[in-house]
């Protein structure tokens, strides 16, 4: 699975919310725009995930569209059972859910559906604001942190 659908290359976000002692968030590549009317968007966070209970709890969380050159941020959210925000530079968005400082587009999503999706979740999410920049974004790869050619 892993070898032949990592030639599916995707952006990546870092999927942050609201957690009792403060900010939470973890990088996700199972992201889509998923309906436009409604506007509806989707991601699969693990079973396992840390963060992903603490989403759904609050119900509010935002999909941070890194940029090229985010790689690190994408790397540091990606690591589990840890303070991830240290030294990472953010603002309350207007639902008050994190905001990535240089992301490329920020997307304010309230949880409407979670659908079994075996060792993930299927989350839909009904989109409530968002706002993009221009620049590039960063590119998943066959496991490797890409750029798109001008
Ligand atoms: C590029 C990239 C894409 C990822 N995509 C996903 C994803 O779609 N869903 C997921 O659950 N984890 C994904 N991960 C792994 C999580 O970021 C990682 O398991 C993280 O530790 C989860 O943090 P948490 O335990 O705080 O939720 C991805 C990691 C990387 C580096």
């Amino acid at each position: 699975m892993r070898q032949v659908l990592g030639r599916f290359a995707s952006g990546v976000v870092v999927v942050s919310g609201s957690g009792p002692d403060g900010p939470v968030g973890f990088t996700c590549q199972s992201f889509f725009s998923l309906s436009l009317e409604p506007p509806l968007v989707a991601l699969a966070p693990s079973r396992s995930s840390a963060t992903w209970p603490h989403l759904h709890r609050s119900t509010l969380f935002t999909a941070n569209v890194l940029r090229d050159g985010q790689a690190d941020l994408a790397r540091s959210f990606s690591r589990t059972g840890v303070d991830k925000f240290a030294g990472v530079a953010w603002v309350p968005g207007p639902t008050g859910t994190p905001h990535l400082r240089g992301a490329l587009a920020w997307v304010d999503c309230r949880v409407e559906q979670v659908h079994a999706g075996g060792d993930h979740h299927l989350v839909v999410g009904r989109v409530l604001q968002l706002a993009g920049e221009d620049g590039r974004p960063l590119v998943f790869y066959r496991g490797r942190f890409a750029s798109l050619e001008g």
